[in-house]
């Protein structure tokens, strides 16, 4: 959203409203409040007392450039000082990123094909490479824009971001390679659900939702049939929403039994899904997605929680946030250093004051949050456009977790 400048009577000012506009006392000349301070209760005393009957205030979060044009002189400088580089990311190119879309798209379309498995190694391959070729540790899953439709493109990013958590994980070279295959073709089992379901705009019936949870065994089913998929892709796909605590589909494995690729793509399916603006649902934060996920702990595996936290980039260094205590700005930042493990309390310099707040460290910040500037109209936002397993529409996602996750939210 861009900035929006609007006319509002004094009367009805709150505290915390941005003033777009100066405000000098006649008689001296002296700048009373700086255009673009945040008011409180007493300069808004000040605007009523002085028969100031409106003034100019903006709202949205201003433009990232337009911060750093005004940035203060003692920001630039903390800024200069305190700036650690991020750990590499992940990147991956439009090209490549496009191609294994397509070739996602090609297997759910061709289930059927004698050529399947060779199909999936081509598709995995150039995306292993991309993933595996540097010393990227972490990764800003929303940079990723494989396909305009939402099941191939959650195919690509649960496949890249579950390497990346099963890299960090420890897991070997061959394993990742195989990890990519099954988080590619997590959702397989889709391409069997009837089109009718899985299109269906409105609400699904008990037995409907009962047929969706049934995808991941379908899938496994198919790999099953090809008979040259491991056991490992073939559980990691057949068990990504098992739960540690027995309460997942399609079985209701109980956790000694989920194998560690389908703990793994849990973590990246449910992590991509909240994040993804659905037609039923707005997308979360990635802050409030992280939490999310951290909360998860009787689902999800300990060990792939903590990896996830090491593997994404939530607030890139460099990047403009806004620093808030939940209920109003305190400023405007820039990020400049991120801590291994806690992507959400990164250090920051308010541009205005220049203060650097350090939310992991320092206990008087433990209150703060910071969030991302919003996007602004016309930017790219992740936004599921249509599904279509075999070149169809796609439907609601049963993955996206819901809280007890039994019931389709659409
Ligand atoms: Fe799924």
């Amino acid at each position: 959203m861009a900035v929006k400048r609007k006319l509002i009577s004094t009367r009805t000012l709150e505290s915390g409203m941005r003033i777009d506009q100066t405000i000098t006392d006649s008689r001296t000349g002296k700048e009373m409040i700086v255009k673009g301070t945040y008011l409180d209760d007493f300069q808004i005393g000040y605007l009523r007392s002085k028969g100031i009957a409106s003034i100019y205030v903006s709202e949205g979060d201003p433009d990232p450039d337009e911060l750093e044009f005004h940035m203060s002189a003692k920001a630039i400088e903390n800024i200069a000082k305190e700036t650690k580089a991020d750990a590499p990311k992940v990147e991956i190119s439009r090209e490549v990123l496009k191609q294994v879309g397509e070739g996602v798209q090609y297997m759910f379309s061709n289930t059927d094909s004698e050529n399947f498995a060779e199909a999936s190694q081509n598709v995995s391959r150039e995306l292993v490479k991309a993933v595996l070729s540097n010393d990227a540790v972490a990764m800003d899953i929303t940079m990723l824009k494989s396909s305009d439709d939402y099941t191939f493109r959650h195919s690509v990013e649960v496949a890249t971001m579950s390497m990346l958590l099963g890299k960090n994980y420890g897991l070997t070279r061959a394993e990742l390679e195989e990890l990519c295959i099954a988080g590619l073709l997590h959702d397989i089992g889709k391409s069997r659900i009837p089109n009718e379901v899985l299109n269906k705009a409105g609400r699904l019936t008990d037995e409907e939702f009962a047929l969706m949870k049934q995808h991941s065994l379908f899938g496994f089913q198919i790999l099953k049939e090809k008979q040259n998929f491991s056991e490992a892709i073939m559980l990691g796909v057949l068990q990504h929403h098992e739960k540690l605590n027995g309460r997942g589909y399609p079985v209701g494995s109980p956790a000694e039994k989920i194998h560690k690729f389908a703990r793994i793509i849990a973590v990246a399916d449910i992590y991509d899904a909240l994040v993804t603006k659905r037609p039923y649902k707005d997308p979360f934060s990635q802050r409030v997605a992280v939490e999310m996920i951290m909360a998860m702990t009787d689902e999800l595996e300990m060990e792939a929680i903590k990896t996830f936290m090491r593997s994404v980039n939530i607030f890139a260094v460099g990047s403009m946030v806004k620093l808030h205590n939940g209920e109003k700005i305190i400023e405007y930042a820039k990020v400049v250093q991120n801590f291994d493990g806690y992507p959400n309390r990164p250090k920051v310099v308010g541009v205005d004051t220049g203060q650097v707040y350090d939310l992991l460290n320092d206990s008087h910040y433990l209150s703060l949050a910071v969030d991302k500037l919003q996007a602004k109209e016309g930017e790219e936002e992740k936004v599921e456009k249509t599904v279509d397993p075999h070149a169809q529409p796609a439907p609601p996602s049963p993955d996206t977790p819901r809280p007890a996750d039994e019931e389709p939210v659409q």
